[in-house]
């Protein structure tokens, strides 16, 4: 039997308050709908995509689909003012022959291949199903505001999408309630719970990750979210791939005297890549000079002829209160970290365009919250992050990618500057740390923060 994937977009999400739909929000770079078709288009079990959407959208729908090559997109539907508007829309198109239809939400953007393959064996066994998670919560029945009944928790589940259903069914279902002048349902499943009673709706575990994008506060939890399923940038992948994908490939590193910086040369230098390491100890370039910084990147593109990645790891940590910080170094601590990192980011795009090259900065992780005595450190750090993300946003129609690692505790001199012997175990080393920031350049992300852990390296 086919499985068609049926993208639900056909809402205008008033509940986020953006002047686009929520479904074009945008998530690492990319709007949500994309990563949310991404997954099907790569799912293997999955034969065809439809996307339902509000009609107003389907320029957009169109040049989405296109951008991105998304082959298995077959049909773009225009949906209906409500929700079960959108799904007939879907029953419709695919009313000829027999298949199974998976309706999803376009807002849920984290469906795991795992869910879609449940859903799938489960079709063979039920003709409908739904996707559920435990409720959390104790869920109350309320009339007038006054509670009329609170079921037992444990009974209790919390629906998601995909749901799915053998088109016969679902077509079934719809045909009885559009006759019923009360038919008010809030889902699919629920119509089918409603006109066709008899049939199981079978429930397949969803996951806590699998959200609804609904309020505005919802994507710095999906940002988060994101992230966490990243983890393979902290690993150490094959010299094979590095030697494909690094050869030949010009680096260059700003706060490269050192540490980090001088690591990651190191190593994509290792596996063919050509390498430029500028410093304020070795090279004497200021980054906080937009002279130095042309003089510099002008420099490699002359000898080269293309630059395709740019990393700035270039920061001072002066660890005290700021009520004795003197103005000097004030001014030093947010003219380095944070003036030169524009300075940087400003000068490269011109070559990065050219490349469609790479970005990458570095952040703290106190920079989600700052600390004390580190005030200009951490808000500096905390600057990076949003440079990052805007930076991603600004120029992904140039195809260049920017991104900021977030390593963690790391022994670098810097450090043991700052903090004296630490014990080696509770530090990464500078070399995993310059591992995640080459994969991360790599990778096709862009507007992200890429977290380096201590126990995730391998
Ligand atoms: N949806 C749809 N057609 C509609 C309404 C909703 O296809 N007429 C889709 C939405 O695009 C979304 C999914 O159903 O992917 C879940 O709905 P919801 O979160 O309620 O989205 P909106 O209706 O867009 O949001 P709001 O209720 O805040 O306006």
């Amino acid at each position: 039997m086919r499985n068609i994937a049926v993208i639900l977009a056909g809402g205008i999400g008033s509940r986020f308050g953006l002047d686009i739909p929520k479904q074009f929000a945008k998530l690492a770079g990319k709007s949500i709908i994309e990563h949310t078709i991404e997954v099907f288009q790569k799912h293997t079990l999955i034969d065809e995509v439809c996307i339902v959407s509000h009609e107003d959208w389907i320029w957009k729908i169109e040049e989405i689909v296109n951008q991105n090559n998304f082959t298995k997109v077959k049909k773009i539907l225009c949906g209906g003012d409500e929700r079960k508007d959108s799904s007939l829309s879907a029953i419709s198109a695919y009313e000829q022959s027999e298949v199974n239809l998976i309706f999803h939400d376009a807002v849920r953007p984290f469906v795991s291949d795992k869910i879609i393959d449940s859903c799938i064996e489960s079709l063979k066994h039920y003709n409908a199903i739904d996707v559920a998670i435990p409720a959390v919560d104790t869920i109350v029945e309320v009339e007038n505001k006054i509670i009329k009944n609170i079921p037992k928790r444990a009974d209790m589940m919390q629906g998601q999408t995909p749901q799915c259903f053998k088109l016969s069914t679902i077509k079934q279902a719809y045909e009885i309630a559009q006759k019923d002048t009360n038919f008010k349902p809030t889902d699919d499943c629920g119509v089918v719970k409603k006109y066709l009673p008899q049939e199981d709706i079978h429930i397949v575990n969803g996951s806590i990750d699998n959200i609804k994008i609904t309020h505005a506060q919802d994507i710095f939890m999906a940002d988060k979210l994101f992230q966490l399923k990243r983890t393979s940038l902290d690993t150490r992948y094959s010299k094979e791939y590095y030697d494909k994908e690094l050869y030949k490939k010009v680096l260059v590193v700003f706060g490269g005297s050192y540490g980090i910086g001088k690591d990651i040369g190191a190593i994509a230098k290792e596996h063919g890549a050509h390498v430029y390491l500028f410093g304020r100890s070795t090279t004497n370039t200021d980054i906080t000079a937009i002279s130095d910084v042309k003089r510099e990147l002008e420099y490699v593109y002359k000898k080269e002829g293309r630059i395709d990645f740019v990393v700035n790891t270039a920061s001072i940590l002066v660890k005290e209160p700021l009520a004795h910080t003197s103005y000097e170094d004030i001014l030093d601590i947010i003219n380095i970290n944070y003036l030169g990192a524009v300075n940087v980011a400003k000068e490269s795009i011109v070559y990065l365009e050219e490349s469609s090259g790479h970005l990458l900065n570095f952040t703290s992780s106190s920079y989600t919250r700052g600390r004390a005595n580190y005030s200009l450190y951490s808000s500096t750090k905390a600057a990076m992050v949003n440079l990052t993300q805007a930076l991603g946003e600004e120029l992904i129609h140039k195809k260049i990618r920017v991104n900021c690692i977030n390593p963690e505790r790391t022994l670098t001199p810097m450090r043991v500057s700052n903090f004296g012997k630490e014990d080696p175990k509770t530090l990464l080393s500078s070399k995993e740390v310059a591992y995640g920031s080459i994969n991360t350049l790599l990778s096709n992300l862009t507007g992200q923060v890429v977290d380096i852990k201590l126990n995730k390296v391998k």
